[in-house]
């Protein structure tokens, strides 16, 4: 695993702009598998920029979001089809038919699940992996106990994952308690993951993936066995 240190939130967020753009300047028909949550609006922010500077284009690009809240309309504000759209998709010029993101109010979620296997296999391998970390060490929202084995499938989320991302709802009573997400042999295919992390908050998280043992109790100790993970960690969250 190669850690790239740096300053701060926005630091890691251009860091990580910068990786972004070179994969899909090097590569003809990239394929990005891309995250939601805090971690990566800076990126987003970042490659919104480089976009309207003329820098890239997202014409050729495909991606893939790891996860989606199951019982959430495409357009609800907690969605992540409508976070996506918001934070990244709307102001690029990605073509709406070459994203995707797991359709959360599927009539029949477990086909949905295997649909969407199937879209990321006709794309081949997923080139860059876009990873945030959850304090559990959820990667996804594989949480604890996960089969290393898993792929994409419907999961209950853990309450502190709910506590977690209660921040973006009225209350914790509205944070759904099912998402569909990628599983983690999924995620492991990808030819390349970028993990990003960053706060004091993810310290301990961050301490446990490096050093501690690989363990389905910690689902994002797996990334220790990937070939190719770059994490980009901001001073707050990597322990000297
Ligand atoms: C989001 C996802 C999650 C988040 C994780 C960290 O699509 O898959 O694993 O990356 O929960 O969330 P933040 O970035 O909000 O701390």
């Amino acid at each position: 695993m190669e850690i790239m240190k740096v300053k701060d939130y926005d630091e890691m967020s251009s860091q990580a702009c910068s990786f972004i753009i070179n994969k899909i300047k090097q590569v003809q028909s990239p394929v990005l598998g891309l995250a939601t949550g805090s971690t990566p609006e800076g990126l987003y922010k970042r490659l919104i920029e480089k976009y309207n500077a003329q820098e890239v284009t997202f014409k050729d690009v495909l991606t893939f979001n790891l996860d989606e809240y199951v019982g959430l309309e495409n357009d609800d504000p907690n969605s992540y089809h409508h976070f996506m759209n918001e934070k990244l998709f709307k102001h690029i010029d990605i073509a709406i038919e070459r994203v995707h993101v797991p359709n959360g109010v599927a009539e029949n979620l477990e086909k949905e699940c295997q649909d969407y296997e199937k879209k990321i296999k006709d794309a081949e391998q997923v080139d860059i992996q876009v990873l945030g970390l959850g304090l559990n060490g959820h990667i996804g929202f594989n949480e604890p106990g996960t089969p290393f084995s898993s792929r994409t499938h419907i999961v209950d989320l853990d309450q502190s994952t709910r506590q977690a991302n209660a921040r973006f709802f009225d209350s914790l009573d509205d944070v759904p308690d099912k998402a569909i997400t990628m599983g983690i042999e999924t995620i492991m295919e990808s030819k390349e993951i970028l993990l990003l992390v960053s706060g004091a908050n993810k310290r301990e998280a961050l301490d446990r993936l490096l050093n501690g043992e690989i363990s389905e109790d910690f689902p994002a100790s797996i990334l220790q066995k990937h070939s190719n993970v770059t994490i980009i960690a901001d001073e707050e969250a990597l322990q000297d």
